[in-house]
């Protein structure tokens, strides 16, 4: 192999320019040629092709977003998309790719691959969400949570100053790993994720128990895709049982998408970016790169975006006792 591309796609994330940085410093190392794609498949049908050398990732480790950029693309669903596409890899010599992004990219990218089997692709996990099956964190998870966490403190600090009950809705679309460790970390009473059915009236009593004690506030935190709704919805709900209590709503939403990247999200998606140049250039593909208990792990696209990581349930409890 003597050329490799790379790029983000789907929703951005902290750390996916470490993983980037870490691509293409691997590759030339290895003595590669590595190519960048601007906007993930968009780039790719559009031959937005850019030669990176060394210099092309100074600086990068530390900032949010991507530099690449990233998009959704609605063409690379169809079969003349990705036709166009394979034809613009070809022409510019490229045999390996490195895909980071969540489900939708590796969707794409193992659709693409049967379709094209001379063109070698891996990813790396790139999402907010931590939702892949196959790796314990995926790239700008551990900040979101630290981005989410620091709000919930600063809602604290004005929820206890008014005697308020605040829903916080944070992003999750179908997963509640957000909503899991950030609520915890910020000392939440309740927390609302997806993947457990959420009953109302079982919040209402323990909202009501925490107001007759005499809390001097209370923190719910809602995943965005929560069952009951999301968290407008859910204080309404609540509302019609605790009309006493003084109830507002706050929606987080895209600045938990953005941001300086964790320590130790830099380091992952480093040592992420690393392993998948060495897993093309042992002859691997189609495969998630992760890590599980420390050690790097590959797991088959269809099997890392089919089976949904399964919340831990020890985590759920800590909710449950200390909340
Ligand atoms: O990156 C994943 C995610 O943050 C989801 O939790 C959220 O629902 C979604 O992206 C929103 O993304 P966008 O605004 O780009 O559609």
């Amino acid at each position: 192999m003597k050329k490799i591309a790379v790029f983000t796609s789907g929703g951005d994330a902290p750390g996916m320019n470490a993983c980037l940085r870490a691509v293409v410093r691997t590759g030339l190392h290895k003595g590669l040629e590595v190519v960048g794609i601007k906007r993930g498949y968009e780039g790719m049908i559009e031959r937005d092709f850019i030669a990176m050398n060394a210099h092309s990732v100074s600086g990068i480790i530390q900032q949010g977003g991507t530099i690449l950029q990233s998009a959704r693309s609605d063409r690379f669903r169809t079969e003349a998309g990705r036709k166009q596409a394979y034809e613009n890899l070809k022409a510019e010599g490229i045999e390996g790719i490195v895909a980071i992004g969540g489900d939708g990219t590796f969707t794409g990218a193992s659709v693409f691959m049967n379709e094209y089997p001379d063109i070698a692709i891996v990813g790396c996990p790139g999402t907010i969400d931590n939702d892949l099956y196959g790796t314990d964190f995926t790239i700008g998870y551990d900040t979101a949570i630290n981005t989410a966490m620091n709000a919930i403190d600063n809602i604290k600090d004005t929820a206890n100053a008014h005697n308020r009950l605040f829903f916080i809705e944070v992003m999750g679309r179908d997963a509640g790993f957000i909503a899991l460790r950030s609520g915890i970390a910020s000392g939440a009473e309740a927390v609302l994720v997806p993947e457990t059915k959420t009953n109302i009236d079982a919040l209402v009593a323990s909202l009501k128990e925490n107001f007759y004690n005499k809390k001097t506030s209370s923190i719910v935190i809602v995943a965005e895709g929560d069952d009951a709704g999301g968290a407008f919805e859910i204080a309404e709900a609540v509302k019609k049982q605790m009309d006493y209590y003084d109830i507002r709503v706050s929606i987080l939403g895209h600045v938990q998408r953005g941001g300086r990247p964790t320590a130790m999200e830099r380091v992952r998606a480093s040592r992420m970016g690393m392993e998948a140049v060495k897993a093309l250039l042992d002859g691997k593909k189609g495969v998630m790169i992760g890590t599980l208990h420390r050690d790097i792990s590959y797991t088959p696209f269809e099997k890392a975006i089919k089976h949904h990581q399964e919340m831990n349930p020890m985590l759920l409890e800590i909710v449950e006792v200390l909340g």
